[in-house]
């Protein structure tokens, strides 16, 4: 058991059972690369402010790489006893070296250095977060193309309402995603600040130059505050806030599927490469992934309320409480990731029903708004207009007819407004194309959409 960095005031070995409670390496060492590149910066900052010699700076530097690259080989122990990866790092260094390794720490806490190393991962995590929902964005987009002029019902309530463009509905997603992508850019302008310099929770007495330390890794800021620098997690929160809202859209896509692929819906196939079986009964094919991506939410979900519930009330600066972050927070990300990147692979895969879908439009008085609309047209307000088509339902409903299929005749006895030229506008096709208002499901407005959609991708460079 390597001694303790910090055993100097203590008179007593801690626990064994304590030390496993209070480690966190199973779950840090992850953060190994970043914490190395935050030491290197650091030593370097330290070397520039003469702080510590340049021959001190380089054996230490170098004494960092090849830590790094035992860690790469599996070639690195790690122990319980040791707590986290800053703590692994540090120790291993003062084995290899000896010393002059002891210098690393000047100026720094692990305070100051965790709240680095979240941020040089956060950073990296968000900007690949915003690539893969690029990467889902532009499928989604693709779809929108190859069943531009698929007719599918468009429900509220769950109960069919009015025929859309399946590629309108790929393109609400596409919406979705896209005000997802702005969220996680958004955090990222507050996830880019450098806290090291700010030491335990006070800033440091050593003539320390954060402007340079941020410079070498690549922060445009540096934090302003000590006490908030440690105690901040605001940056975690608002990632998996953004985290859980993008699940929220997965979610419903998932349901969707698996909705669409019941035979009650029958409305799409999912590729057998993405369904399973079951065990006992021979001829099922099971929706798994959409069915685990809408599970998962619950985890992510799970991950917000745990960081909110950790943060709330903690007095500053920093607290022991705050090392739960991390497990809550690569849950999320690792999630999110793999959700996002399943999506990528399966969705260019659906298999569409156009006809179930079309069909399912022709049953249901999805055209009851137009014929209210085309006696509204003739002079009629609005709400007369609604309750006259209401009562045509209720008689086309008693007949087991559709609007459509009632007579002119039939149709006078409850308005004299209507003319023969209400049955132009009451196919499904002519409901879609006239709904031609900014953002409508008529073809030429999703044409539009498209087209703006790839305009946006290309110019994030994310197509
Ligand atoms: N493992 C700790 C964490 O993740 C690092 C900071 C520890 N600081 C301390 N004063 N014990 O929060």
């Amino acid at each position: 058991m390597p001694e303790k960095l910090w055993s100097g005031r203590f008179s007593e070995k801690t626990d064994r059972m304590v030390e496993d409670f209070t480690s966190s390496i199973d779950i840090d060492k992850r953060l190994y690369a970043y914490d190395i590149e935050g030491s290197i910066a650091h030593c370097r900052m330290l070397a520039k402010t003469s702080i510590i010699s340049e021959a001190d700076a380089s054996v230490l530097i170098e004494g960092l790489g090849e830590i790094k690259r035992e860690i790469e080989r599996g070639d690195f122990q790690f122990d319980q006893g040791l707590e986290d990866i800053h703590m692994h790092i540090e120790a291993r260094l003062i084995e290899k070296v000896g010393k002059s390794a002891q210098k690393l720490h000047t100026a720094r806490s692990r305070n100051d250095q965790v709240a680095l190393d979240v941020r040089m991962y956060l950073r990296e995590e968000s900007v690949n977060t915003i690539k893969r929902l690029g990467a889902l964005s532009k499928v989604l987009v693709d779809l929108a193309k190859t069943y531009i002029d698929v007719i599918l019902p468009g429900y509220t309530h769950l109960q069919r309402a009015q025929p859309v463009l399946l590629s309108h509905h790929f393109m609400a997603y596409y919406e979705m995603f896209s005000r997802d992508i702005a969220r996680f850019d958004d955090g990222l302008k507050r996830i880019n600040v450098m806290p090291l310099g700010s030491a335990a929770l006070a800033g440091t007495t050593y003539p320390i130059d954060r402007e340079y330390t941020a410079r070498l890794l690549d922060f445009p800021k540096i934090s302003a505050n000590s006490i908030d620098a440690v105690s901040d997690r605001d940056f975690i929160i608002e990632f998996v806030s953004a985290a859980s809202i993008c699940m929220v859209h997965l979610s419903r896509m998932s349901e969707e599927f698996i909705l669409w692929s019941s035979s009650e819906f029958g409305f799409i196939e999912l590729p057998d490469s993405f369904a399973t079986g079951s065990s006992i009964m021979p001829q099922k094919k099971n929706p798994d992934v959409p069915e685990l991506v809408r599970g998962k939410t619950g985890r992510v979900f799970g991950d917000l309320v745990s960081l909110l519930t950790m943060m709330k009330s903690l007095p500053l600066s920093y607290n022991r409480d705050m090392q739960e972050d991390k497990s809550a927070l690569f849950q999320t990300a690792d999630t999110l990731r793999q959700c996002i990147d399943i999506y990528i692979r399966m969705l260019p895969k659906l298999k569409i029903n156009r006809k179930v879908m079309q069909q399912a439009t022709s049953r249901g008085f999805l055209n009851a708004t137009d014929m209210a609309d085309y006696l509204v047209a003739g002079g009629m307000p609005f709400r007369q207009a609604h309750g006259c088509v209401g009562e045509a339902v209720a008689y086309a409903s008693n007949k087991k007819k559709e609007l459509h299929e009632l007579t002119l005749k039939e149709l006078k006895s409850f308005s004299s407004h209507f003319k023969k030229d209400i049955f132009n506008i009451l196919g499904t096709e002519q409901m879609i194309d006239r709904r031609k208002s900014i953002g409508g499901t008529a073809l030429e407005c999703v044409r539009e959409a498209i087209h703006k959609a790839e305009k946006e991708l290309s110019n994030n460079g994310l197509s």
